[in-house]
């Protein structure tokens, strides 16, 4: 063990003491890789999707390949058949020409997650390299492909219904209600700077509306999962959101928002925070080249990491697991979290 696993190791341990009521039994496995039986065996019976954010990067697509094709391996290694991949914004970087046309549907989505691994919806949300009008806007052919995008069996996966909405999974026997949300606030009052635009300050409003509207509105799920590109709370560079820990954090604490799934750093990372419960849940390393932390994840943890990869969720009625892989597959982190909001960390 290297000073700095050892360190690491020190400091989740002093996390789930100071956290929470941690039983020895909890651990399933420390450090395990991803063909841990006792990680299946666990899940057995459960609804399984995948989630990636930041990974339609333009410069170059070495990271995105990895990511993709460690995602690929890891749902045929653990004969998973995921019934959903949640696509969590910065879905395109740079130009996109041709809109919902454009030849980097087939390559960096079509090709890149394919149908025959992946016969799912894919959930997407915008990230601000979406919000950009390069050549025309990002967000219309988003929306245009959710329409027209149909692959060889004639079937649509990319799903953007509106740029925010409601869904609940697995379709049959939901145990998730899912609002995905989208977090492209104004900056300083500002809506439109040269190619990069934003939410309107009368759509901001409205879906702020929205979502307390669907957040009081009874449902039958156990848990209750928001998502949105840019973090409420995060450790990497962008740090804490200023509207959306006014705006959004009350609302999720109020009415006991089990997760929020999100991207924009590039990185992976889970947060907890005494008394909230919500689980902070990030996920940006799906191609895009990686960014420094800001915060060391031994100040606010327990999990951040720069590096690739992508995010496993698994759920029964009993609990969801939330796991980080990297490229190959292997787990990075790994918690439980039961619908009454026990946590246990796994790895
Ligand atoms: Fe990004
Ligand atoms: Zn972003």
């Amino acid at each position: 063990m290297n000073p700095s696993q050892l360190s690491n190791s020190v400091t989740r341990r002093r996390f789930l003491h100071q956290s929470f009521a941690f039983s020895a039994l909890a651990v399933i496995s420390a450090n395990n890789g991803w063909a841990t039986p006792l990680s299946t065996a666990a899940m057995h019976g459960a609804s399984d999707l995948l989630m990636v954010g930041d990974w339609g990067y333009d410069s170059h697509h070495e990271g995105q390949t990895a990511v993709a094709m460690g995602m690929r391996q890891y749902s045929q290694q653990l004969n998973l058949l995921p019934q959903a991949l949640l696509m969590l914004g910065d879905n395109w970087y740079g130009e996109l020409a041709g809109g919902a046309q454009s030849q980097r549907w087939k390559t960096q989505f079509e090709d890149m997650y394919p149908a025959d691994i992946f016969p799912c919806p894919v959930y997407a949300i915008l990230g601000n390299h979406d919000y950009q009008r390069w050549p025309g806007s990002k967000v219309e052919a988003e929306l245009e492909y959710a329409r027209i995008g149909k692959t060889a069996s004639g079937e649509t996966r990319w799903t953007m219904p509106a740029r925010w909405y409601r869904f609940e999974f697995p379709k049959e026997n939901p145990l998730i209600t899912f609002i995905a949300l989208d977090s492209n606030m104004p900056k300083n009052g500002i809506t439109d700077r040269g190619i990069d635009f934003t939410l309107s300050h009368e759509d901001q409003a409205k879906q702020l509306a929205w979502l307390e509207q669907e957040l009081k509105r009874p449902r039958t799920t156990p848990y209750l999962v928001v998502m949105g590109h840019h973090p409420i709370f995060s450790d990497g560079p962008h740090g804490d959101h200023p509207i959306l820990t006014r705006d959004w954090d009350p609302l999720f604490r109020k009415y006991g928002v089990t997760l929020y799934l999100a991207g924009h750093d590039h990185d992976l990372q889970h947060l907890e925070f005494e008394g909230h419960p919500t689980s902070h849940f990030l996920s940006g390393g799906g191609g895009a080249d990686l960014y420094n932390l800001k915060i060391d994840p031994s100040q606010r943890g327990p999990y951040a990491q720069k590096i690739y990869g992508f995010s496993h969720l698994s759920v029964t009625p009993k609990q969801m697991v939330l796991r980080h892989l990297d490229s190959n597959g292997r787990t990075l982190h790994a918690f439980s979290k039961t619908p009454s909001g026990k946590i246990s960390i796994i790895s």
